[in-house]
């Protein structure tokens, strides 16, 4: 074709050239959307066979009528992926951070404290944690079962939140049986995602919000942070809630805390009135970019996956690690080994400021406990007892939120950092304290290099408290299972 020409075109080609290129923009634009929108839609089409009852708590039943689902969920038992800071191995945290009993001292924690791994343990490892005692030794309240299993929505419907709580963790032994499951976060009727958890449903009324207006998106991380969130026991009812009315933030927490004057429990070196953060996955997530970005939980630890032509949703809840490929590379085009690379520098710059901060904190204690010992006053104390409440609580938030600050890097950081320094500024008035009480300073400080020494040194009887343990599972625990079976109460063996 000539210049000629091509100067002498007829205008309907440039029209159509025109036209056509908006059509394609706007496929184009369909398409990136579509990418986005991806993981949120239907997968295909759903077909209950059998009816299932309100209620219903056990998963083998629905697993009747979706099998993909519950055989993937099945696999929330295997405990062999271990990543650098998460997986499914039962680590024990006591004996990789010994300072962390000397952080719990008085509280039941420093018993035992493990990592935690797939769903389908929940009952198990309830059962068998120091923390919730023997047939002795100090027995938990009932809402302690709250996010363990599908009977416990069943047992709420029955006998009101209220009246749940208030029991006691051995009250209901015998009808907690069920592992978190189907019923937790599915209707029964269509299978829609639903809250079953009281506390969530409050928590949005107190903050002057509806959840059940909440998004098909917003409901795919809900369903999690209906037991993935900071919370704690209201006052003698023991009620179940969660500490969101002035914010999502750990300084508005913690202001929650101070005005409402509610501690856990009175450390017992230091005497300061403390606070146990619990896992506060779904507030640090929000302060994230994924987050910002509409990506939600499943996104990540339930990824899609086809079999035999079918698409459905892998209910293999674990680590996003074992499976970069399903749950990153949808959206990240990097390889697999800088994925992981990407993952494990954010999490070792967290763990590193983490571990300051258990250093400085344990010291804090000890150093509180000589102060006392050397006739410090209440006056003295209470700002130094103060400081390390928040300080403690600080690191707490971070380390007991799971994926080591993954979920949300750049806060992790600055919510350690505010730890580090609270804790170093209560060690300050610590030494001017020691010092005018005529302490040598430094203080000598005890061994607690290890799990063992450290308990001793806090002076845990770790024989007694197992031996209880031992005995409670031998005789409690049998006599519920065989109660449950008469009852038809599982039918899952694990
Ligand atoms: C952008 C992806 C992504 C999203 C979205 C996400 N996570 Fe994670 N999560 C991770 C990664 C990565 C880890 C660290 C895994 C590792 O180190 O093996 C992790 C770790 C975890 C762990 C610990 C897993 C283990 O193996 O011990 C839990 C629990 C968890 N996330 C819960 C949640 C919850 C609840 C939400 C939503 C509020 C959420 N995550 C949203 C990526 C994500
Ligand atoms: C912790 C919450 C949770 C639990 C427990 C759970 N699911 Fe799901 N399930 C989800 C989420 C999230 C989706 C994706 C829903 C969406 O985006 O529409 C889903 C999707 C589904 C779907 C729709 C089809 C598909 O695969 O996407 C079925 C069917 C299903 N789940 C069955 C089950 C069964 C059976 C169990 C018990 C063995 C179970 N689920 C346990 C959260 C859960
Ligand atoms: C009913 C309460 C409950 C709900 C709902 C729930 N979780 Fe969990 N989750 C737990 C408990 C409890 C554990 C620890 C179980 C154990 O260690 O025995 C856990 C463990 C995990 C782990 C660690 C698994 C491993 O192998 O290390 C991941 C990841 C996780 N949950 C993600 C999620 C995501 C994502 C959702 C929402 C789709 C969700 N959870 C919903 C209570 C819940
Ligand atoms: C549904 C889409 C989606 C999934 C799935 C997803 N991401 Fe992302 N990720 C994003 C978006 C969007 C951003 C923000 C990047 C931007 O806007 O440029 C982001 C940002 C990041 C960043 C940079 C964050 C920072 O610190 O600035 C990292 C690292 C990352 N993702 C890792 C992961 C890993 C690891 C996984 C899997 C466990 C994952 N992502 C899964 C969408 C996703």
């Amino acid at each position: 074709m000539s210049e000629q020409e091509t100067k002498k075109r007829n205008p309907k080609f440039y029209w159509f050239v025109f036209i056509g290129t908006i059509i394609i923009v706007f496929l184009l634009g369909l398409f990136a959307s579509s990418i986005i929108e991806r993981k949120a839609e239907k997968v295909y089409t759903l077909q209950m066979v059998k009816p299932i009852n309100d209620w219903e708590p056990r998963n083998e039943i629905w697993g009747e009528n979706f099998p993909r689902e519950y055989e993937t969920y099945l696999q929330t038992l295997d405990t062999n992926f271990v990543s650098k800071h998460c997986g499914s191995v039962n680590i024990d945290y006591l004996e990789k951070y010994p300072e962390l009993i000397v952080l719990w001292a008085g509280y039941s924690f420093s018993k035992d404290y493990f990592q935690g791994r797939g769903h389908a343990y929940a009952i198990k490892d309830i059962r068998n944690t120091l923390r919730t005692g023997g047939n002795t030794i100090s027995p938990q309240p009932s809402t302690c079962w709250t996010c363990k299993s599908t009977d416990v929505p069943r047992l709420i419907n029955t006998m009101g939140a209220e009246n749940f709580y208030k029991m006691s963790w051995f009250d209901n032994g015998e009808q907690i049986i069920n592992p978190i499951g189907c019923q937790d976060c599915h209707n029964n009727k269509n299978m829609d995602l639903q809250i079953t958890r009281p506390a969530l449903v409050e928590a949005f009324q107190n903050m002057g919000k509806d959840i059940t207006k909440a998004t098909h998106n917003e409901m795919r991380s809900l369903v999690c942070a209906q037991c993935h969130v900071e919370y704690y026991f209201k006052s003698e009812g023991e009620y179940l809630t969660l500490p969101w009315d002035k914010g999502f933030s750990v300084d508005d927490m913690e202001k929650y805390y101070d005005e409402y004057n509610f501690s856990d429990w009175t450390h017992a070196l230091s005497k300061a009135p403390m606070l146990k953060a619990q896992h506060p996955d779904y507030e640090l997530f929000t302060t994230g970019i994924h987050f910002d970005r509409g990506v939600s939980c499943p996104d990540c630890h339930m990824p899609y996956k086809s079999e035999g032509g079918i698409k459905f949703t892998n209910h293999h809840i674990g680590s996003p690690l074992q499976n970069p490929t399903n749950s990153c590379q949808v959206c990240h085009r990097e390889e697999t080994e800088d994925i992981i690379r990407d993952v494990y520098e954010r999490q070792e710059k967290v763990e590193q400021l983490r571990r300051l901060c258990e250093k400085t904190i344990a010291i804090a204690h000890i150093e509180a406990k000589i102060a006392w010992d050397n006739g410090a006053t209440e006056q003295q104390m209470k700002p130094i007892l103060t400081l390390i409440r928040h300080s403690q609580f600080r690191w707490d938030y971070v380390a007991a939120a799971n994926s080591m600050g993954f979920h949300s890097p750049n806060e992790a950081l600055r919510i350690l950092g505010t730890s580090i320094q609270k804790g170093e500024e209560a060690r300050r008035l610590l030494a001017v304290l020691l010092i005018n009480l005529g302490v040598n300073y430094p203080v000598n400080l005890p061994d607690y290099t290890t799990k063992d020494k450290a308990q001793k040194f806090i002076g845990l009887d770790m024989n007694a408290i197992i031996k209880d343990k031992i005995e409670f599972l031998k005789t409690t625990v049998i006599e519920w299972d065989k109660k449950a079976k008469e009852r038809q109460g599982s039918l899952m063996e694990y």
